[in-house]
């Protein structure tokens, strides 16, 4: 009885959520404004779109090598940290290549660089730029999957329509030993694997294992105890999920048999 009345609960606040803040439209899930100095610099807040990135790049490179945090703003980007090859400048240096192409730069002194174009690149929220790379015509051959960016990331990243890159000269740390690409599925353990799926093989090939370990989940058996509110919280799984991978309200993606 007292278990019906919870899990009754939690539908009721998935419900309320899920009307209350639409999720996002499919090319602006995913998507980072950053703005801690740029309005105040009177530049347009930063804009960052993982769809295009994850299509380029594993999340281990820019979330273990590169160090940017899982949290919009948490990071302590600025033009200076840019401009010294961190962070977004690890990549856009003006000198880099990928792909065959030239990357742009990320900031300058102003006044030096009068490209504003460049800028408005990144420097975009609410204004009018012509961008290089566009949702639908990029992923408009792609197989679409559930919510979120209707994208089945998976499927795509399998049948090799995208190759995400895992490692940038000059930025990739060392691999420690923990990096070995084990092969492996957590069995059906503890009290809820019987009925949520996770694949380690299929969350290798985006996180590696230091996104997760030790920082999100221990290293041990069910040394890790969390309840869905943890995860709606943005705790655990939802860390990504509900923010750049599939959103939460995908229930049946996680449970495999119906919540009951
Ligand atoms: C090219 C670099 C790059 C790649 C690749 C990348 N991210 Fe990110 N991610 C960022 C940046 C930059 C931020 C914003 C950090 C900040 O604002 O401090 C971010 C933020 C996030 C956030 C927080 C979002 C929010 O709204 O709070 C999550 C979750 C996340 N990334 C997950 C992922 C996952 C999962 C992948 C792979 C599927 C991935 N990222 C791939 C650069 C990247
Ligand atoms: C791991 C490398 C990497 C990092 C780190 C990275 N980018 Fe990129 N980004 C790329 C590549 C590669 C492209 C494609 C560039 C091209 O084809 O000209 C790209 C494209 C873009 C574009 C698309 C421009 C257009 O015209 O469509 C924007 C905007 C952008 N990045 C912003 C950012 C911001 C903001 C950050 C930091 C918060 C960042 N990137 C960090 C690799 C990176
Ligand atoms: C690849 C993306 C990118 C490009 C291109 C870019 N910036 Fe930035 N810039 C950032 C990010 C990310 C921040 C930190 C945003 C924040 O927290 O407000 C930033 C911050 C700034 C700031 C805020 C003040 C400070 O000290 O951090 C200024 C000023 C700035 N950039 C100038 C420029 C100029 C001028 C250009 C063009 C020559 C440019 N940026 C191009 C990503 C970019
Ligand atoms: C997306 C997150 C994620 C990634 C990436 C990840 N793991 Fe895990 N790992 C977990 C979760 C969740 C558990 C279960 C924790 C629990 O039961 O408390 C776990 C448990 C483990 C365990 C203990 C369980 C067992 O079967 O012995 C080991 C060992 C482990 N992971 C190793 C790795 C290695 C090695 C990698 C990289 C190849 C990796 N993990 C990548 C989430 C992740
Ligand atoms: C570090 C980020 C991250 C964390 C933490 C994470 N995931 Fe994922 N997960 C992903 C990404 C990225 C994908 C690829 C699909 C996508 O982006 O929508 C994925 C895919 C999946 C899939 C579909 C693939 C499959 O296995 O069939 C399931 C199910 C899933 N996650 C469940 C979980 C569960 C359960 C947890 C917590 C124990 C968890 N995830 C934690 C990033 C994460
Ligand atoms: C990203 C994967 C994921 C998604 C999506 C997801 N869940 Fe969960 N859920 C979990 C995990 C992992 C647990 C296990 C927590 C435990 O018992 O250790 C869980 C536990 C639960 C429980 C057991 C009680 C509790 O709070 O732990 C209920 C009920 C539940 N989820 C309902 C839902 C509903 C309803 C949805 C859709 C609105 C949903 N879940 C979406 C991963 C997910």
């Amino acid at each position: 009885m007292k278990k019906l009345f919870y899990i009754l609960c939690l539908l009721l606040i998935f419900a309320d959520v899920a009307s209350a803040q639409k999720l996002p439209a499919p090319p602006d899930y995913g998507r980072v404004v950053i703005n801690n100095y740029s309005e105040k610099a009177g530049f347009a807040p930063v804009v960052f779109d993982h769809w295009l990135h994850r299509a380029m790049f594993t999340c281990r490179i820019c979330h273990v090598d590169i160090d940017f945090a899982m949290e919009a703003g948490a990071t302590d980007i600025n033009a200076d940290s840019n401009k010294k090859g961190f962070y977004c400048g690890a990549c856009h240096d003006g000198n880099r290549v990928f792909g065959n192409k030239k990357m742009f730069a990320s900031c300058s002194d102003k006044g030096q660089q009068d490209d504003s174009k460049i800028c408005d690149k990144c420097h975009s929220y609410r204004k009018q730029v012509k961008k290089e790379y566009n949702f639908e015509t990029f992923t408009a051959k792609w197989p679409q999957k559930g919510l979120g960016n209707r994208i089945d990331w998976e499927d795509v990243e399998a049948k090799g329509l995208i190759k995400p890159v895992d490692s940038v000269e000059g930025i990739s740390i060392k691999k420690s030993p923990l990096r070995a690409r084990e092969d492996f599925s957590i069995g059906s353990k503890g009290s809820w694997m019987t009925d949520v799926i996770f694949s380690h093989k299929k969350h290798t090939v985006w996180n590696g294992c230091e996104i997760c370990h030790p920082d999100i989940f221990q290293v041990e058996k069910g040394a890790t105890r969390y309840s869905m509110l943890q995860i709606y919280g943005g705790e655990y799984c939802g860390v990504c999920h509900g923010k750049v991978a599939f959103p939460l309200i995908e229930c049946q993606r996680c449970h495999t048999k119906p919540v009951q």
